[in-house]
């Protein structure tokens, strides 16, 4: 064997262990792995629930669901797209941004602020079972 096949063979071996680390990692889960992971999502949904439903604590007494009574026209499946009160292309955390600094007249959150995570996972869940029709208006 020449230098250069068995540097080859080695590269080839390191890959096929990581292949098989990586599949043997990914199927690393029992039930009781997704009935934690399902009530850590849950929990995560209701507290979106408490903060759309006057939870953030902003001083003007407005809510998310005085404009959209539970996520109605929230339309996360539409995201990314094209929005024009920010004149570009956002994700659903920075519109849900707009609407915090403008009817709520509160500070932004941070992209991955529990909060912004819990209105996203409130939201998406509402909406489950939409198909995904991102850049749509
Ligand atoms: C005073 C009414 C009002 C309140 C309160 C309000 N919004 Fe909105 N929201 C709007 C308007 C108006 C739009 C813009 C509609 C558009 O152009 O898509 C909008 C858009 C959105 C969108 C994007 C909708 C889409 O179709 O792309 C999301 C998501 C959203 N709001 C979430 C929230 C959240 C979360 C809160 C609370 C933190 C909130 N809104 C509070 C009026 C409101």
């Amino acid at each position: 064997m020449t230098g250069r096949n068995i540097t080859t063979s080695r590269l080839l071996l390191a890959g096929a262990a990581l292949f098989f680390s990586v599949l043997l990692q990914a199927d690393n889960f029992n039930q009781a792995d997704l009935d934690r992971w399902q009530a850590e999502y849950m929990t995560v949904v209701t507290e979106g629930e408490r903060v759309f439903h006057g939870g953030l604590g902003n001083d003007n007494g407005v809510s998310c669901d005085q404009c959209h009574p539970n996520a109605s026209n929230t339309h996360p499946e539409t995201y990314p797209k094209f929005q024009q009160q920010l004149g570009k292309v956002s994700e659903l955390w920075e519109m849900i941004n707009w609407c915090i600094m403008n009817p709520l007249e509160a500070d932004p959150l941070a992209a991955d602020d529990p909060r912004m995570i819990a209105l996203q996972a409130y939201i998406n869940h509402e909406r489950r079972g939409v198909k995904l029709a991102p850049g749509k208006h």
